[in-house]
């Protein structure tokens, strides 16, 4: 997706935001079309707000969940969509454990498809929201420099923030165990450039915005780091740390927050945290990104 692409979703975000704080929330945009969330991982925040949008915009949704789908009695990905894609859905949310599942889904249906998250690579989405975030309180993201900081090997969130941000102007700042950090991340190519440092104060001095990312313990087939206690001690944010940083810093978290592990409980609820700020402008964005794709779309 390119800058201008951001900055279209973005702004359009912007009149959806305005939408939601309306007392009755409800425009006629999607009348008549239907958006379906196929969720193969677990999900409180995407999900539910993806469906919010769609039903702000009017559009009618249909939610697939594994446990109480015919998913569970062993029907494919394949086959799954292609039932649901002949129901005539109009627009795929997509969330599965496997890298590509969306992109092999779109290749799939005529319909409209998006990624709800899709295993270790990315999370378009909520780079988008954290973007939307970080532009409302600061005021713009070209020059902003953001600290992302913990689990960056099983991160989609990580990415796709990478990604979304240095396209936008911001430089970013990457820090963790050596152990939860991809290989070659330094290096130019599959990723954007950005500055690798294992020291959490290195990482946080200077930063506008830190971005503490959630410990994937379900993602981590092996031990990575010795214990829950020395992760916490060295890379866990918390107010203290927080002063490393620049004195109007923000913290940020995709959420869940594993809370007293890479966030402090009084941190994740101060006023720097834009926790909730996230998870309200989800909807904005994910309106925005509905409207966009089916809003006044002809044959
Ligand atoms: N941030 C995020 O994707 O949260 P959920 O897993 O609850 O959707």
């Amino acid at each position: 997706m390119s800058a201008e692409e951001m900055q279209t979703i973005l702004e359009t975000a912007d009149s959806m935001k305005q939408v939601l704080q309306r007392p009755i929330k409800k425009v006629p945009a999607l009348r008549g079309k239907s958006v379906c969330t196929l969720f193969y991982e677990a999900s409180t925040r995407t999900r539910t707000s993806f469906e919010t949008a769609a039903k702000i915009l009017s559009a009618d949704t249909t939610t697939i969940a594994t446990t109480t789908s015919s998913i569970i009695k062993g029907e494919s990905f394949k086959d799954t969509l292609l039932t649901l894609s002949a129901m005539e859905m109009n627009c795929f949310v997509i969330r599965h454990s496997m890298a590509g599942a969306p992109h092999f889904a779109a290749r799939l249906t005529k319909a409209h498809v998006i990624n709800g998250g899709d295993g270790m690579h990315e999370h378009p989405t909520q780079g988008l929201l954290d973007m939307f975030t970080i532009r409302e309180r600061k005021g713009r993201l070209e020059g902003l420099k953001v600290a992302i900081v913990g689990d960056i090997l099983h991160s989609r969130v990580a990415r796709s923030d990478l990604w979304g941000l240095t396209k936008m102007g911001a430089s970013v700042t990457v820090c963790g165990p050596p152990t939860l950090m991809p290989p070659g991340m330094e290096a130019a190519g599959a990723l954007p450039p950005v500055r690798v440092t294992y020291n959490l104060r290195e990482a946080i001095e200077d930063a506008d915005v830190v971005y503490v990312l959630r410990i994937q313990l379900e993602r981590m087939k092996v031990a990575l780091f010795p214990s829950i206690r020395e992760y916490a001690q060295l890379f866990g944010m918390n107010s203290e740390k927080l002063k490393w940083a620049k004195p109007d810093a923000l913290v940020m978290h995709p959420g869940p927050m594993n809370r007293g592990i890479e966030i402090s409980a009084e941190l994740a609820d101060s006023d720097r945290s834009l926790v909730i700020d996230q998870v309200t402008n989800g909807v904005a964005v994910r309106m925005a990104i509905l409207y966009l794709l089916m809003g006044g779309e002809g044959e």
